[in-house]
């Protein structure tokens, strides 16, 4: 519409940027038909003059830093260790956290545990569900044990209606389940459109923050993450938790992806039971569960997820590229991290990754950024190109530079404190690492190079056919021709 600018504003539902006029393709993610009008600021703060505009923001006069009141950074524990653990060490009061899953994971379930618990704790929980009646809650609840059914309950979906039952009720912890099915009636528009989810966001948040409440605020996500609301929700909560299967049918990985109070590292493990989630104390074991120790392509490492190591399986596999450029496919692990890895294994130990398919596969969901990843990488890689499995009870910790060299990792002694309590002999790592403390039974294995990484895991490379290179092939430093006796290798396709 012509005239006044700002009286217009488009969200994208996938990625939340903000426009002034209709586009077809959001400019902040690049997806197609996301964008929705929205409220402006004047609009919405209009309409929230009527609906909650009784809730009142702070009185906006300056302070001085040390006169503030640290209560509101309390933490309350939420009584089960993993959820304060992913938390960031225990739930702050007055902080909105976003919980984001598939459906199906356990969203519902274990916030109903939370709830129960911080109820018995002497917290004052109100528990407020769009999607299930309070009988249907009931027969849930009572799954998980007396605790839950003492929660208050709520079944409704208008925001302003939550807001007023709330502001009676007043509680100091609040579950909204789930954003998608809320509404208000201040704004047009279904539930679970991007309209109203922002608003009815806005709404909640502006209650918790007046009212030092912590909300818990459910949001489905889709498969592929794709779901408005809670790629929306983002960037106005203060904790963004992601709850996914891991794999298996049992498992869950819960993880924060922001969090204004806390690392994003942690992560909690937890195994679905007929009376809900239950804490898996020892992740390693659940992630290593389906390993077969005798398949080329698979290498353990140990990486440490906040402040936990936890132990994972990489699987590499490479075979003959068909036609064209070789495929390279990574899961859990950044490609061009893989891009490098391959390049300097073709430079350094001469392997023709060029003419081969790559596939990278990280097991269990785990997302690997760890640079001390790239020695089980490597060695996954070389043991599927010569189809040798690498020796059983060995695991691979080091990051690897772009001379082929291997580098020191931090927390190495954690780490190979995890390798030995999960019943692994021998860990190789890079050899300036040597000399830390090494736990009984664990031979640690110092190589300097991915050279030496190769020769003592592996052996050598007799699944590729040695030739004596072409005319043109370039010239190698005399170091590594000493080191690979200066011929060059081909992959042996007989
Ligand atoms: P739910 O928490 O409803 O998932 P979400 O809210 O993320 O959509 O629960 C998911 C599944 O868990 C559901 O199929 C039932 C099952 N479940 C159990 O196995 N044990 C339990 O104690 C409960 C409460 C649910
Ligand atoms: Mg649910």
């Amino acid at each position: 519409m012509a005239g006044k600018k700002n009286q217009r504003a488009f969200f994208c539902s996938d990625c939340g940027h903000e426009t002034v006029r209709w586009l077809g393709q959001c400019p902040g993610c690049g997806a197609w038909n996301t964008l929705a009008e929205a409220p402006t600021e004047s609009r919405s703060r209009k309409a929230h003059s009527g609906a909650a505009g009784w809730l009142g923001v702070s009185n906006g006069r300056p302070v001085v830093l040390q006169d503030v009141d640290e209560a509101n950074e309390e933490r309350i524990s939420a009584g089960i260790p993993e959820f304060d653990y992913v938390l960031g060490g225990g739930i702050i009061r007055g902080s909105f956290v976003l919980l984001g899953g598939p459906p199906g994971v356990g969203k519902s379930t274990i916030l109903k545990q939370v709830a129960a618990r911080l109820n018995a704790e002497g917290e004052k929980v109100l528990y407020v569900s769009g999607e299930e009646s309070a009988a249907q809650v009931k027969i849930r609840a009572r799954r998980l044990g007396e605790e839950a059914l003492r929660v208050a309950f709520l079944s409704e979906t208008e925001v302003g209606a939550i807001l007023r039952q709330a502001e009676e009720f007043s509680p100091t912890v609040l579950v909204i389940d789930s954003i998608q099915t809320l509404y208000s009636e201040a704004v047009e528009g279904a539930p679970g459109n991007a309209t109203q989810i922002r608003h009815t966001a806005a709404e909640l948040l502006r209650y918790a923050k007046a009212r030092s409440i912590a909300v818990f605020i459910v949001g489905h996500v889709t498969k592929d993450g794709n779901l408005a609301g809670p790629r929306l929700l983002e960037h106005m909560v203060d904790t963004v938790i992601y709850f996914e299967h891991t794999g298996d049918v049992e498992h869950r990985i819960m993880r924060a992806v922001k969090n204004r109070y806390g690392s994003v590292d942690e992560i909690g493990v937890f195994r679905m039971t007929e009376s809900g989630l239950v804490p898996v104390e020892n992740p390693s074991a659940v992630f290593l569960a389906d390993r077969s120790a005798n398949t080329p392509g698979s290498a353990v490492t140990a990486v440490v997820e906040g402040t936990r190591p936890l132990l994972v399986e990489v699987q590499g596999l490479a075979s003959v590229a068909s036609y064209g450029s070789p495929q390279r496919v990574a899961t859990g692990f950044s490609r061009k991290r893989l891009a490098i890895l391959l390049a300097v294994l073709e430079k350094r130990a001469r392997i023709p990754f060029g003419q081969l398919d790559v596939f990278l596969n990280v097991v269990g969901g785990i997302n690997l950024t760890e640079p001390a990843a790239d020695a089980a990488v490597v060695a996954a890689l070389v043991s599927s190109v010569v189809d040798r499995p690498l020796p059983d009870g060995v695991a691979f910790i080091g990051e690897v530079g772009l001379g082929g060299e291997m580098r020191r990792v931090a927390q190495i002694e954690r780490r190979l404190a995890e390798v030995a309590s999960m019943g692994f002999t021998k860990v190789f790592t890079a050899s300036k690492s040597a000399g830390v403390r090494t736990p009984t039974g664990l031979e640690v294995i110092g190589v300097s190079n991915v050279g030496e990484l190769i020769r003592e895991a592996i052996g050598p490379l007799d699944g590729l056919r040695q030739n004596s290179g072409s005319p043109g092939a370039p010239r190698r430093p005399a170091k590594e021709k000493r080191e690979r006796g200066g011929r060059r290798v081909a992959l042996a396709i007989d």
